[in-house]
Order: structure tokens, then sequence, then C-alpha cells
């Protein structure tokens, strides 16, 4: 061992020091004092100082740094064996340093580069034959959107939420060019290329947001998968976190006409003093929860405030849930998610 490498060691154990100081570390005082015969001997909290681990630190040590000593230990070890490789590609630090230089996407940064020997690796190029679809290139890919949430090719943000009437907001910035606005290309149950296509929207504003609106057709309270990629629908451009499953609903024509002639007349008594009554605002309390989630005629948030069986300001308007409104109310979700 030269006197190098044991420098490098010492270090890594210095900067190990400090981060286990910086937060509580429970159980550690317990599992050191051996000698201690003490009975008041807490519950273990188990290994939790690995929650206080960013995503992407947690990642490279459970994922990145696994594939390294699968590897490339022939030469990044020590005592080595077959070269010199440092050990600095084992540490978080070092190597997150080379993921955020010299390029701004997931595949093209220092780190990558140097893994593939586009720049000059004594290792060569450990991405072959097909290069960043091959360990250790894919989970450095993976790092780097885990790292930086972006997607493959560089857009941070993605799909924000989605309502229960499939309103979808989110946001999308491309890295390469961070004040452009970003065209977001929607498909559903499916990917480009097997997925359906449903448009696309142009962000706005300085954070870059968009809203969509997904068609009545998908928005059948079933389950679908949305797709949505940044400036060009191709499989590299997807944004971070999507796909998103989304269960949306649409309005039902006999649904309004039901609220509108037997249930907004009554409401419009015994719930104006305190409340605004309407058609789409009590649509989204019968909604809570969706009828995939579980919700019923009976038990959603409409009819569990205005019969009082949940606690309500304005307290048990029913009487039971049979009385009017609430009857009516159990009438106008079965036209709305009734078979
Ligand atoms: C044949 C020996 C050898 C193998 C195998 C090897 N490397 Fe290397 N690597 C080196 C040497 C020597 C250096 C230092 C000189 C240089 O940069 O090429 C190095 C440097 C590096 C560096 C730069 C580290 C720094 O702090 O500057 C990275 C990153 C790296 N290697 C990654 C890897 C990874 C990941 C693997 C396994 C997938 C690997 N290497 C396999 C020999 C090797
Ligand atoms: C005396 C005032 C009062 C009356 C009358 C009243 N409410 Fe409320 N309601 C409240 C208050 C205050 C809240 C917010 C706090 C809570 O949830 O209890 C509320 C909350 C709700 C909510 C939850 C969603 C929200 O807007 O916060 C629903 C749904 C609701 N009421 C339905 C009704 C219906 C339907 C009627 C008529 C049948 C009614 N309420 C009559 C006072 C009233």
């Amino acid at each position: 061992m030269n006197t190098k490498s044991k420098l490098l060691i010492l270090s890594l154990f210095i900067v190990m020091v400090p981060y286990n100081n910086c937060g509580p570390v429970p159980g550690a005082k317990d599992s050191n004092s051996t000698t201690s015969n003490s009975t008041s001997s807490k519950p273990s909290t188990g290994n939790t100082t690995t929650s206080t681990l960013s995503a992407g630190e947690t990642f490279f040590n459970n994922t990145v740094k696994p594939a390294f000593n699968a590897k490339c230990m022939s030469c990044h070890n020590e005592p080595r064996f077959g070269g010199n490789g440092p050990l600095t590609i084992y540490g978080y630090g070092p190597m997150k340093t080379m993921l955020s230089a010299g390029g701004t996407t997931s595949v093209n940064n220092n780190l990558i580069n140097k893994v593939q020997n586009i720049i000059t690796h004594t290792g060569g190029n450990f991405c072959l034959p097909s290069g960043i679809q091959i360990s250790p290139c894919s989970e450095i890919v993976a790092w780097w959107q885990t790292e930086f949430k972006m997607g493959n090719a560089g857009f941070s943000g993605g799909i924000d939420s989605i309502t229960a009437t499939g309103d979808v907001t989110g946001s999308a910035i491309d890295a390469k060019n961070p004040t452009a606005q970003v065209s977001v290309f929607f498909y559903i149950n499916g990917p480009v290329g097997t997925g359906t296509s449903l448009g696309s929207v142009l962000t706005s504003g300085t954070d870059h947001l968009f809203t969509f609106s997904v068609p009545t057709a998908f928005r059948d309270g079933k389950p679908h998968d949305l797709y949505a990629y940044g400036t060009a629908a191709t499989t590299n451009n997807l944004l971070p976190g999507a796909p998103k499953t989304l269960v949306a609903y649409s309005q039902k024509a006999v649904g309004m006409t039901f609220y509108n002639a037997s249930l907004l007349p009554q409401l419009q008594t015994k719930c104006k003093n305190c409340h605004q009554v309407s058609y789409s605002l009590h649509y989204f309390s019968l909604l809570k929860p969706t009828p995939f989630a579980g919700g019923t005629a009976t038990n959603n948030e409409l009819i569990n405030k205005a019969s009082g069986s949940v606690s309500h300001g304005g307290g048990n308007l029913c009487g039971t849930k049979n009385s009017s409104p609430c009857l009516e109310m159990q009438t106008w979700w079965a036209k709305e998610f009734g078979p």
C-alpha cells in the first residue's frame, strides 16, 4: 500500500465522520456500549440513518456502487491487483462531481463519458456492446435522473397532478435551453409508438407550467397511463416521473339535469347561508373518494357532510342518509357513476 492510497482511505473516513455526526444516529450509543447492562433498552429504531440521505445518494449507494464493485475491482481496488485505478469511484461526493460536470444530460457528463472511454480511461469502455443500456452505464443514467430529477434528454419538471376530472398540470424545463418554453406531447395507454397520441401543449410563464385536459373518452373511471414528452415525442424525451396513472371521470348530462332539477333548489335553502352551491363544486365532493378508490353513493364527502356523519360546521341537514336532501344525493351519485 503506497502513501497516496493510505491517504485516500484516510480521507474517505474523514469525509464520513462529520456526516455521521450531523444527525442523531438512533441506537448507535446502545450498540457500542456492549459492557452496559442497562435494562432500559429502547425499542430499536432500526437503520434510520439511511433515511437522512438524499434520494440521489441512496441510489448511488444501493445501485451504482454495487455495479462498480462488480465490474471495476480489478483495477479500482485496494490492494491493487490489476491496475491502479483511484478509489474515488466508490465515493458519492467525487462521483457526483463528475456526474454534474462536462455536460447537462444523463448521457453526456464526465462520469458516463469516462466509463465509456469518450474521456480517455485506462480501463477503457465499460459499456459495451451497446452503450448506455449496459451496466454500469444504465445505472449511471438512472442515477443522473434520480439526482437531478430530469428525463433522459435533460428535461426537469413533469406531471405534477391530475384531478378526478382529468385536468393535468405540470411543468417542463429543458436544461440545455432553460429559458425556452417547451412543447409537451401526451400519449395515453402506452408510450409513443404504442400509445394513443393526445396532442401537445406549450408551457408558459417563468415556471414553464402547462395544463392539459384528458379527452372525455379516457375519463371513464378506469386507470390509464399518461406519458408526457418534452419538445418531441421520442422515448428519450420522456419527462421525469412519467408515465403517471390517472383515473378520471366526466360529468354526465343526466347527472347535471337531475342535480339542477332535484337537488339545487333544496341546497339553495339548506346550504346557501354558509356555502357556495353549484353542480361542479358538489361534483368534486361526490368524487371524494372516487368510485375507483372505493367511493359509493353513501360514503362520499357530500353526503357525509350533509348528514353530519363526519364533523361538519353545518351539522346534520338530512336526518338520515335516506332523507332529503341526502336521498337525492344518492340518486345523483347513481346517475353519475352508476351502471
Ligand atoms: C484496467 C484497469 C481499470 C479498470 C478495469 C477500470 N478502470 Fe477506471 N481507471 C483506471 C485508472 C488507471 C484510472 C486513473 C487514470 C485514468 O483516468 O484513466 C481510472 C480512472 C477512473 C475514473 C476517474 C476517477 C477520478 O476520480 O478521476 C473513473 C470515474 C473510472 N475510472 C471509472 C471506472 C469504472 C466505473 C470502472 C468499472 C466499470 C472502471 N473504471 C474500470 C483503470 C481502470
Ligand atoms: C351553518 C353553516 C353551514 C351550513 C348550513 C352547511 N354547511 Fe357545509 N360546511 C360548513 C363549514 C363551516 C364547513 C367547513 C368545515 C367543515 O368541514 O366542517 C363545511 C364543509 C362542508 C363540506 C366540505 C367541503 C367544503 O366546502 O369545505 C361539504 C361537502 C358541505 N359542507 C356540504 C354541505 C351541504 C350539502 C349543506 C347543505 C345541505 C351544508 N354543507 C350546509 C358550514 C355549513
